[in-house]
């Protein structure tokens, strides 16, 4: 192996960066060169890669966001896109790929490896937590942190006016984000959509709750609940209950800022992980991080296995607000 390129695919996520750095950085130490991919799997098929050194990646380690910006190339989908991809890696002599992203991105490199054999390793990286086979993926750390700032100060503001809030979380069809977000704001009510929402059934606890003396009430809403999005359980609970509030959705914000310390070893240790996977001809695979080691699985172990919540959280999730 001589040459390795690496690309950011798919919604960003706090720590893609110090991935980068660690990806190449890893890969120059070991004597390869690295070409960096802009804009994901569309600019591989743009034939938009660059020659990256060390100091490309100086001063990046502490950035949000990604240096190589991403996107979610419909063209990546076709076969036709594919070809002009593998042919861009060819043409330089690029031996391995590098992948930061969600399940959807290690599709598309699962793809590109079964019809044109280019070796390619993922690293898990999405706010979303959702990836089986590593206990965190990148981002996922800071995203909660954020949350968990917005919403400490959305319950201020909660308390002075006695008033029931309903905060949305991202996290797509799962509720890692939300579970964890709520448990440490102190939520009244986290609603998931692996768990059955029963809206009657929280009115009655939150009515419970303010005969028994609580004046204010914040319920996180995982924007993939059964139920619908937070507007959408407001007016349900209002329907019901008569009770009124207000809604917050955090959106975009959790997927920005600084990432913590932890999404930054977690990104360092994956981008290590990735290149010596590389080297020792492991690919096609996804790299993890489980208990503190390094680990390896097969691509499509992203998508087809479904990594569950941790059933402790779970059963915390209740009993405590
Ligand atoms: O997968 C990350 C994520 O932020 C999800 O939580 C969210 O549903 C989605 O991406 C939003 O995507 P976009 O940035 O394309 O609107």
């Amino acid at each position: 192996m001589k040459a390795i390129a690496v690309l950011t695919s798919g919604g960003d996520a706090p720590g893609m960066n110090a991935g980068i750095r660690a990806t190449v950085r890893t890969a120059l130490t070991c004597g390869l060169s690295v070409f960096g991919v802009k804009r994901g799997f569309q600019g591989l098929i743009e034939d938009d890669l660059n020659s990256m050194y060390s100091t490309d990646v100086s001063n990046i380690l502490q950035r949000g966001g990604t240096i190589l910006h991403s996107a979610r190339s419909e063209e990546f989908r076709t076969a036709e896109g594919r070809i002009k991809a593998a042919e861009n890696l060819r043409k330089r002599n690029i031996d391995g790929l590098i992948v930061l992203g969600g399940d959807g991105s290690f599709r598309g490199a699962n793809d590109i490896h079964r019809e044109h054999g280019t070796r390619v390793v993922g690293i898990p990286a999405t706010i979303d937590n959702d990836i089986w086979g590593s206990d965190f993926t990148i981002g996922f750390d800071t995203a909660v942190n954020t949350a968990l700032e917005a919403i400490d100060k959305v319950r201020d503001t909660a308390a002075a006016h006695d008033r029931l809030f309903i905060v949305e979380v991202m996290g797509r069809r799962a509720g890692f984000i939300a579970l964890e977000v709520g448990i440490g704001a102190g939520a009244e009510e986290i609603l998931i959509p692996e768990t059955k929402t029963d809206i009657p059934e929280i009115c009655r606890k939150l009515r419970n709750r303010y005969d028994n003396g609580r004046t204010s009430s914040i319920l996180v809403v995982a924007e993939g609940d059964e139920e619908g999005n937070a507007y959408e359980i407001a007016k349900k609970i209002e329907i019901h209950s008569g009770m009124k509030s207000r809604v917050t959705v955090l959106g975009h914000v959790q997927r920005g800022g600084s990432p913590t310390a932890a999404d930054r070893m977690l990104a360092t240790k994956l981008g290590y992980g990735a290149i010596k996977a590389l080297l020792d001809d492991a690919a096609p695979c996804m790299i993890g991080v489980e208990d503190g080691s390094i680990s390896r699985h097969p691509l499509a172990d992203a998508w087809t296995r479904k990594k569950e919540l941790d059933k402790l959280l779970v059963q915390l999730s209740s009993g405590l607000e």
